[in-house]
C-alpha cells in the first residue's frame, strides 16, 4: 500500500508534535506514531522545562548556557547548547500562548524552581529556572501540543510502526510501516522524513522509561547505514521507586526533600558540598551507589531513602501531588511521615541519531546531511546534552529543535521534488516480518528481553570496566542467537502485539549492541560514562564524540570534534 506526504513525522511525542506543527503551515504533514499520541512519553516528564525566564529571582540564558555545557562534562556542543538556552524563553512562552496550565507566582507570572545543576552566576548557587505545572509538565505539554495539532489538521496514523527508512539517490525517499490493527504493511513516500522516535531505556531492568521505548527509529537508521551518535553516555536518574523504577521527579529535591543513607545521613554533603542533593544526577547516583557499595544502603539493600517529612503537606499536594501519589499507591507509603525506598533508574540517552542544529541527519564527522532526513527529541544527538543532560532540558531540547528541524523540513519540501522509490520498495520490511512470524525457535520474546535487561544493568549501567563490558559483549551474542530463535505464537495479523514485541526487541539488542562497543572503546571517564579502570576524564584523547556503524564485521567508529564556542573545558566540581 502506498501513501505520499510531503513530510512525515514519526513519532507523536513533544518533539513530533512540534515538528508536525511548523510543517503543517507548508504543506500535507503526517505523523506514524506506535501509541496513541497522547500516551507518549513525554507525558511522563514531570519537574519542569528550564527556561531562564527570571520570574523568581535574577537569570540570564548565558548562566543557563554554562550550567549546560557544565553538567555535560564538556561533551555538548557550544553552539547547538547556545541555541537551545537562547530559544528555551519564547518556546516557553509559546506553550502559555497555546494555553499550557503553568504553576504560577502569586502576582500570576510562570513559577520556576530549582533543579539539578542549575545556577546563577556561573555555580555560585542554585538558581530557580525550572518552569512547571505541578509535577506534570510533560503531561501538560503533550496535551497542549497535540490539542495545536489537531488544531492545525495535522494528520495521524496511530499504531503505525515504522521498520524502515527509504534512501534513494542519497536522499531519503520514505519509510515503511506496520499498521498494528490490520498488520499490513504501508509504504509512505515522503520528500522529507523527521524521526522523533524517542529512547530506549527499556535495555536496562530499573528504568522510568516506557514500554514503548526501545530505540525503534535509532535502530532502523543505523541498519540502513547511518551512525549512532554517543551512545555509551545513558543517564540514570538518581530518584526512581526501588525495584520499580517510577521516576520521583527532581522536583522533590528542587522543593527541598533531601536523600539519606542508613544513618540519616544527608550523603551528598560528602559529595556535591556547594550543590548537595540539586548536583547533576550524574554525580547523585553514582554518590547512592558508592553509599550502597560501602555498605550505608538502607538494610544493607540497594537503596537509600528519600526524605520528604519535612515538606509540609501543602507542598506535598499542591507542588507534587503526583508523585507523592505514586509512593502512596505503588509503595503503600505515607510521604509526609516515611521516608521513601529509592534507587537510580535508567532515565535518558544522551546520544542518538546525529543531527546539526537544525535537526539535519548528518552520517560522519564533517556533518555531512542526508536530503531530506531529519531527527529530534531523544532519539536525536544534536549534541545539547555531552555526557550527562542537567534536568529540564530533555523538555526544552524537544520543543526546540523539534520546532527547528520542523521549520528546516518545511523549507526543504518547499524546494525539493519527491524522489522516486525503488522497484520493491517494502522488500526488506517483508522479509523481516516473515522470518520472524515463521520462525519455529523455542524462545519467547519475553525471556530474551529480561536476560537483556538483567545483563545490562549488571554490566553497563552506573559503573563499567572492560571486564564487566567484554562479558557484556560476549552476552550480546548469546542473547542475539537466542533472538534469532524467538517464536511468534500469534499467527495472526490483527493487533500482532507478539510480532511488534518481537520487532523492538530486535531494536533494543541493535541498540544493547552500539552502547557496549562504544562504552567499550570510550577509555575514560565523563558525565554519565563511568568506567571504573579509566576513573579520570582525558580531554586530550577523548574530547570527542563517538560516531558507531554497523559494519559488515560488527560496530565500527569514527569520531568527531566537540565545538567549543565560549566555555573551555575545566574540572567539574559542584
Ligand atoms: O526529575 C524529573 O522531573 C525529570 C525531568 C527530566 O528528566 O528532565
Amino acid at each position: 500500500m502506498l501513501q505520499r506526504y510531503d513530510a512525515l513525522v514519526v513519532g507523536a511525542g513533544g518533539a513530533g508534535l512540534m515538528a508536525a506543527l511548523q510543517l503543517s503551515k507548508q504543506g500535507h504533514v503526517a505523523v506514524l506514531s506506535k501509541l496513541y499520541p497522547t500516551r507518549s512519553h513525554t507525558g511522563a516528564a514531570q519537574g519542569g522545562i528550564g527556561a531562564a525566564l527570571g520570574n523568581m529571582e535574577e537569570d540570564h540564558w548565558e548562566w543557563h548556557m554554562f550550567d549546560t555545557i557544565k553538567g555535560s562534562d564538556y561533551l555538548a556542543d557550544q553552539d547547538a547548547v547556545e541555541i537551545l538556552c537562547r530559544e528555551a524563553i519564547e518556546t516557553v512562552y509559546d506553550l502559555e500562548h497555546w494555553g499550557l496550565p503553568f504553576s504560577r507566582t502569586p502576582e500570576g507570572k510562570i513559577a520556576q524552581r530549582p533543579f539539578g545543576g542549575h545556577t546563577r552566576e556561573f555555580g555560585k548557587a542554585p538558581v530557580r529556572r525550572s518552569c512547571y505545572a505541578a509535577d506534570r509538565t510533560g503531561h501538560m505539554i503533550l496535551q497542549t501540543m497535540y490539542q495545536q495539532c489537531i488544531k492545525d489538521d495535522v494528520q495521524f496514523y496511530n499504531e503505525y510502526h515504522v521498520i524502515d527508512l527509504l534512501v534513494e539517490q542519497g536522499r531519503c525517499a520514505g519509510v515503511v510501516a506496520i499498521c498494528l490493527e490490520t498488520g499490513e504493511i504501508h509504504t509512505f513516500q515522503a520528500k522529507a522524513v523527521i524521526f522523533a522516535t524517542g529512547g530506549f531505556g527499556r535495555i536496562f531492568r530499573v528504568t522510568s522509561n516506557a514500554h514503548a521505548l526501545t530505540g525503534d527509529g535509532m535502530s532502523v537508521v543505523l541498519r540502513r547505514g547511518i551512525p549512532l551518535e554517543d551512545i555509551e553516555f545513558f543517564q540514570f536518574h538518581p530518584t526512581g521507586i526501588y525495584k520499580m523504577g517510577i521516576l520521583l521527579s527532581e522536583a522533590a529535591r528542587g522543593e527541598g526533600a533531601i536523600l539519606r543513607n542508613r544513618n540519616g545521613e544527608r550523603f551528598m554533603e560528602r559529595y556535591a558540598p556547594s550543590l548537595l542533593d540539586l548536583a547533576p544526577r550524574d554525580m547523585v547516583s553514582r554518590a547512592i551507589y558508592r553509599e550502597i557499595q560501602e555498605g550505608r544502603g538502607i538494610n544493607g539493600a540497594n537503596y537509600v531513602h528519600l526524605d520528604f517529612t519535612h515538606l509540609g503537606r501543602d507542598v506535598l499536594d499542591k507542588k507534587l501531588p503526583d508523585i507523592t501519589d505514586f509512593v502512596r499507591t505503588y509503595m503503600g507509603i505515607e510521604p509526609a511521615k516515611e521516608l521513601v525506598p529509592v534507587q537510580p533508574t535508567a532515565h535518558y540517552a544522551m546520544g542518538g541519531i546525529p543531527t546539526d542544529n537544525d535537526g539535519r541527519v548528518v552520517i560522519d564527522d564533517k556533518n555531512t546531511p542526508v536530503p531530506g532526513l531529519y531527527a529530534a527529541g531523544e532519539a536525536a544527538c544534536v549534541s545539547v546534552h555531552g555526557g550527562n543532560r542537567l534536568g529540564t532540558n530533555s523538555l526544552v531540547d524537544i520543543l526546540v529543535f523539534g520546532r527547528r528541524s520542523g521549520r528546516h523540513a518545511a523549507d526543504f519540501i518547499k524546494k525539493n521534488e519527491f524522489v522516486p522509490l525503488g522497484a520493491n520498495p517494502e522488500e526488506r520490511a517483508r522479509e523481516m516480518v516473515q522470518r520472524l512470524t515463521t520462525n519455529n525457535g523455542k524462545e519467547r520474546a519475553g525471556d530474551v528481553r529480561g536476560t537483556l535487561q538483567d545483563e545490562m544493568m549488571e554490566k553497563a549501567s552506573v559503573f563499567r570496566d572492560a571486564k564487566t563490558l567484554s562479558a557484556m559483549r560476549e552476552k550480546l551474542h548469546e542473547i542475539r542467537d537466542r533472538y534469532n530463535h524467538v517464536k511468534v505464537e500469534d499467527r495472526g495479523t490483527k493487533y500482532n502485539t507478539e510480532l511488534l514485541e518481537v520487532i523492538e526487541l530486535g531494536s533494543l539488542i541493535d541498540v544493547a549492541q552500539v552502547l557496549v562497543e562504544s562504552a567499550l572503546a570510550r577509555q575514560e571517564s565523563r558525565g554519565a560514562h563511568f568506567r571504573e579502570d579509566f576513573p579520570k576524564r582525558d580531554d586530550p584523547n577523548w574530547l570527542k564524540h563517538t560516531l558507531a556503524y554497523l559494519g559488515p564485521k560488527g560496530i565500527e567508529f569514527k569520531y568527531k570534534p566537540v565545538k567549543i564556542t565560549k566555555f573551555e573545558p575545566k574540572e567539574r566540581k559542584y
